[in-house]
Parts: C-alpha cells; structure tokens; sequence
C-alpha cells in the first residue's frame, strides 16, 4: 500500500492504473476510521481492481466556531487498518496541498445545502462539494463510497455529481450501529460516559418515527413530534432539529406522507453537552407512486 499527499503524484498514477484497465473505487474520509469506514472500504474492495481511502479534515467545511482543531485524528492507525484491509493507496493531502495560496474556487448546491444539517452549519456542504469535487478529479474513481448516517450529504453530492455530468457512480452504504443503534460516527469518541449511554435517545426517537410510519402514520409533524418528544425524555440531549424533505431535492414536506410520489428522508441532530450527533432514516410509503 502506498501513501501519497501530493495530488498531481496520486493524479499520475490513478491516471495510470485506468490506463491498464483498472476500476478505481474511492472511499473518502476524514480518518479516525471506524467499522463503518471499513464496511465502505470491504464494499469498495469487492466492485473495484484498486481502491483510494483518501483521509483529509477538510478545512472548508468546518464553520469558524466548529471542531476542525480537536477532530479526532490517528493516522498511523488508519494507515494499519487500510494495509489490514487490502487498499492500494492512502491519498493524505495536507490543507496546502488541496488549497495553495490563491485559492479561489467554489462549488455549492445552494438549495440543498441551505436546509436540514445547513441551516445551522452554512458552508459545511460548500465545503464538501468542494473537496469531493477535487478528491473525484485527482483520483478519477469509477465508483465512490459513501456513508447513509450522512444522507445529506450523499443527497447533495449525487445532485452535484449529475449537475455537472461527473463520469462516477455514488454508492450510498447503509449506516453501521453500535449493538445498542448508536450510529458509529468518529464525533462519538467526544461523549463522556454518560453522554454515550444518553446518545442511544436519538435512533431510539428515529425507530418510534420509522415504527409509526411502518403502522401508517401519513402526518411529517406527528413524526417530528414523536422524535421531539422521545428526546425530550433524555435530559442531556438538546434537539437541534427533526425534519422530514423528499429524498430528490431535500424538500421539505409539510404535507401529507400519502402525496409523496417518492422516498422521504427523516432526519434528527441532536446537542450532548459541546457533541452534535446527526442520524436519519428512509421511508417510501408503499402507497407512493414510483
Ligand atoms: O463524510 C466525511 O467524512 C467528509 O464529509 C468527506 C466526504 C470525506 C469530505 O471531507
């Protein structure tokens, strides 16, 4: 396994292996990898010939009072786990390497970007579309992974990804849990022990939502009720939001579940004391048209 922080070298040889044939399956991350990095990783492995784990805190989708400083990091763990696995290369860029002085370009899918994890953190997903568009541009993967416990985000990169006729296929992987439904997230290594035993609230209160939309709860506010009020229960958590959108364009629906003629997207931040926990489910109801 190789490890390569310049992007014009990792560009070189991604260029070369395409060159002989090879499908290239990228897996970006930003480290401090964990079972639910490995589950996109042993994914990629299985449906490509090389696969890049590109491991990069990017410092464009963090806001100014958010946690880019203190992000877990362990690299030489990551690198033991990735040559564990079977990955051909590490794509470690450093922030100067994505972002030389005179930096100036920027992407964004503003209306899908502005809701859900957006309306409180205002550039993260210009951030993101930024650097995947480059990670995607420097690797020229066949295929990329991504992680559901981040929905958004998969929903806005794919919308990018069409938008501007990206030759790449994005492979949306099911969110990995803890034995008790904590969704594995490398911000879990922030709860102290007794914010991890409340962290279980939040796909507590997304499994009753997901249990009355399975019974033919058709109202998004009783949804969104039900969550808010399982939360409510847990005195150290603090409801950022609970929100139902259309998976297409992350609208909001406020109407009635029957009318949706497509998947829906539940989606639920909540605050541990100074830690945000995001988790989510998709629900098609069976009466919708396809
Ligand atoms: O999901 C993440 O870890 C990051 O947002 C990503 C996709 C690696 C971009 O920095």
């Amino acid at each position: 396994m190789e490890t390569i922080a310049s992007p014009l070298e990792t560009q070189k040889l991604c260029a070369s292996w395409r060159a002989a044939g090879l499908k290239i399956g990228l897996v970006p991350t930003m480290g401090y990898l964990h079972a639910g990095h490995e589950s996109l990783i042993v994914k990629a492995l299985a449906e490509s010939d090389r696969v890049v784990v590109s491991i990069f805190v990017n410092p464009t989708q963090f806001g100014p009072k958010e946690d880019l400083d203190k992000y877990p990091r362990d690299f030489q763990r990551d690198q033991s786990l990735c040559r564990s696995l079977g990955v051909s290369l590490i794509f470690a860029p450093s922030p100067d390497d994505m972002y030389p002085a005179g930096f100036a370009t920027k992407v964004a899918v503003p209306s899908m970007a502005a809701t859900l994890c957006g309306r409180n953190r205002p550039n993260h997903f210009d951030g993101v579309c930024l650097v995947c568009s480059k990670l995607f541009n420097v690797v020229g993967p066949r295929k990329a992974y991504f992680g559901l416990k981040d929905a958004q985000q998969y929903f806005v990169l794919a919308r990018m990804v069409r938008d501007l006729n990206l030759d790449l296929e994005l492979v949306p992987c099911p969110t990995v849990r803890e034995p008790d439904g904590l969704a594995l997230s490398s911000r879990n290594a922030y709860l102290n022990e007794a914010e991890r035993k409340a962290a279980t609230v939040l796909s507590r209160a997304l499994d009753r939502a997901k249990g009355a939309a399975l019974g033919g709860q058709r109202d998004p506010k009783a949804l969104i009720d039900l969550i808010a009020a399982t939360v409510a229960e847990e005195p150290l958590a603090r409801l950022e939001y609970a929100q139902v959108v259309a998976t297409g364009d992350l609208a909001d629906v406020s109407a009635d579940l029957s009318t949706i003629d497509g998947e829906i997207l539940v989606a639920a931040a909540l605050w541990l004391g100074q830690t945000r926990l995001i988790d989510n489910f998709l629900f098609t109801p069976p009466e919708a048209r396809r």
